[in-house]
């Protein structure tokens, strides 16, 4: 049996802490009294060591390559599921009865549609302007529009936020790529189903009726899932911290979308196509940028590989790679990106450099591979995995403010100058 308590030795005293036991994974040591009692605090760049909350939704192990949303596995979810069901699971905790998810549906359908004035602020923007930079700037927008939606405290409030938030979403996501191509901004169809609404408000044109391509719809959808949630990453950190301050939902989101803008973050799927290009034009030299990955003095990484938490495959990104066979053989597409990035990762994952270090794959490498072949422009990638992350960050911001989670305020080691006083500037 694991001990329940660690004791420190500092300053001739003995210290002890308790372990907080989780279901599975982690186990965390208390530090809360740490600083009251022993003046010291912990240092953890980057929190590669420390959590920042209990959390019941969603369970990774790094070392197996698990993943799991509410218990369940993301294999089977993204085989036997569809993305509002895990939507719902992500944010309430359990599967839906067909009654409860024909009512979460139906009250996502009610909002499907933004306040014409919103088109003034996306017009505002120049065509070349990134979408990402777009999209935070329309949802924090959407605040303005909702007042109501940011003081939710009650779970009522806050699951009408949740749906308000999901329906918007998915408009501002279209019309960000709308805006790229100089198109009709659309409104929703309620006639359709989540995914399906959001596939026609991007690709339908204004003189042609639109087809569903079911293939590409439940590619989508598979993608939107496996995106949907992943723990305490950067841009959920962010979302939570943003809403410990008691900040609404909107611009606690519209911080998560600039944070996993970053090319380190969700920013990945958008790198590893640029990489897979520009080593495409270089001949498809991919020893030459193994080498490069490699080398210390070179800032050049292999996007798209390597993870935190992950110390084995990502299992999202297996999913991903065996799906982008699919589509591209029913497309009948033949990408020589995914032919580079399978050489990349062969070559990778025999090399010393990648398995010492334990980098493989990650759910960025294949994923604009499928992006792109759907139709998306590479600049739209990071908007979709915003998209399909956007139920993880309303659940975590949820359970943040239902379990009451303090403001969040780190402490730091201080480096800089000692006390000293003010010099007029004529004695400088
Ligand atoms: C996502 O956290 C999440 O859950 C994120 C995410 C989610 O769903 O929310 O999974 C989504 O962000 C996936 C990651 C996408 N990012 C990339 O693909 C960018 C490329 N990857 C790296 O930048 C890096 O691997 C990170 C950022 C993903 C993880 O960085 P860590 O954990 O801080 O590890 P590190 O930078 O300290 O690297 C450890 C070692 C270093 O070498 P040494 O100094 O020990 O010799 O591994 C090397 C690094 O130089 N390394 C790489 C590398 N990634 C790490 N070397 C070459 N190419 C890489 N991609």
């Amino acid at each position: 049996m694991p001990e329940n308590k660690v004791v420190l030795h500092y300053g001739g005293n003995s210290y002890e802490y308790p372990v907080v036991e989780g279901t599975i994974g982690d186990r965390g040591i208390d530090i809360s009294q740490l600083r009251s009692q022993t003046g010291l605090i912990t240092l953890d760049y980057g929190f590669k060591n420390t959590g920042s909350t209990s959390s019941g939704i969603t369970f990774l192990d790094g070392d197996k390559g698990e993943l799991l949303y509410r218990g369940y596995p993301i294999e089977e979810l993204a085989e036997k599921s569809n993305f509002t069901e895990v939507m719902y699971l992500l944010l309430n905790g359990e599967l839906p009865g067909k009654k409860d998810y024909d009512t979460f549906e139906a009250n996502i359908k009610v909002h499907n549609y933004v306040a014409e004035e919103m088109k003034k602020i996306i017009d505002a923007f120049p065509r070349y302007a990134h979408p990402m930079g777009v999209l935070s700037t329309l949802t924090s927008a959407l605040t303005a529009f909702n007042p109501k939606a940011v003081d939710a405290q009650s779970v009522e409030d806050l699951n009408h936020a949740a749906e308000l938030m999901i329906a918007k979403f998915a408009h501002l996501c279209a019309w960000t790529y709308r805006k790229t191509q100089g198109l009709p901004l659309n409104h929703g169809d309620n006639s359709l189903n989540y995914v399906e609404n959001f596939y026609k408000m991007v690709f339908r044109l204004p003189n042609e009726e639109f087809e569903l391509d079911t293939y590409i719809v439940d590619a989508l959808d598979k993608l939107l899932i496996l995106h949907a949630d992943h723990e305490q990453n950067c841009s959920t950190s962010t979302v939570r911290l943003v809403g410990s301050a008691h900040t609404g939902l909107f611009a606690s989101i519209s911080s998560g979308v600039s944070a996993l803008w970053g090319p380190l973050h969700g920013g990945a799927n958008q790198a590893v196509i640029e990489m897979l290009e520009r080593i495409k034009s270089d001949g498809g030299d991919v020893a030459k940028y193994i080498a490069k990955a490699k080398d210390k003095n070179d800032n050049f990484r292999l996007m798209g590989f390597g993870h935190r938490v992950y110390k084995n495959f990502d299992p999202r990104a297996k999913i991903i790679k065996k799906a982008s066979d699919v589509i591209l053989s029913k497309m009948g597409i033949k990408d020589k990106a995914l032919d580079i990035a399978l050489q990349l990762e062969k070559i990778a994952l025999e090399d010393d450099y990648f398995i010492e270090r334990k980098l493989y794959p990650n759910v960025d490498f294949y994923s604009g591979i499928i992006y792109k072949a759907l139709g998306f422009p590479t600049e739209m990638f990071t908007v979709m995995f915003a998209l399909g992350r956007l139920p993880g960050w309303i659940a975590q911001w949820k359970e943040m403010r239902l379990n009451g989670d303090p403001i969040g305020r780190p402490r730091q080691v201080y480096t800089g100058a000692k006390k000293r006083n003010f010099v007029p500037i004529d004695q400088r």
